[in-house]
């Protein structure tokens, strides 16, 4: 199994991005804790971008491939129709994506408490840091098993 873990806008600055809400780990940390968590034989496949149609891409290909996604749509989260779009056309199809934010959006401004992604995500995990990512992957693990 390939698990792909999507992240959006922003996060390749993880580490020096106001650390006091997403902590001080970068996203090569966070690959290491996830390829390291990882259960035997799995590849976890970690990718960022700051661009919505790579995203849209990157889902298409998971629709294509049925390889189950953790994805952190950072700021996407709150307005793209379009990311939405993308999620319901693999989850409809039988995929997996978990949605995943290293924060508590709902524990922060008013714009976050909206997300356009979770009616169509399989599920929501939100507030433990990386950890959201590790308890991604656990539920795939647990789907799969
Ligand atoms: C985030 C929360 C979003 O509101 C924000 O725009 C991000 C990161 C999180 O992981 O906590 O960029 O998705």
């Amino acid at each position: 199994t390939t698990v792909l873990v999507l992240n959006g806008p922003n996060l390749g600055r993880l580490g020096s991005r106001e650390p006091d809400v997403y902590g001080s780990g970068d996203l090569a940390e966070l690959d290491r804790v996830l390829s390291a968590a990882a259960p035997a034989g799995w590849t976890v496949e970690l990718r960022q971008t700051d661009d919505e149609a790579t995203l849209m891409s990157w889902l298409h290909g998971a629709a294509d491939s049925g390889a189950p996604v953790i994805l952190n749509p950072a700021a996407f989260t709150h307005y793209s129709y379009a990311l939405r779009d993308a999620v319901a056309l693999v989850t409809k199809a039988g995929g997996t994506v978990i949605e995943v934010h290293i924060s508590n959006p709902h524990a922060r401004e008013e714009f976050r408490h909206t997300s356009v992604i979770s009616a169509v995500a399989t599920g929501v995990i939100a507030g433990f840091g990386f950890d959201s990512y590790l308890l991604a992957l656990h539920a795939i693990g647990l789907r799969t098993a």
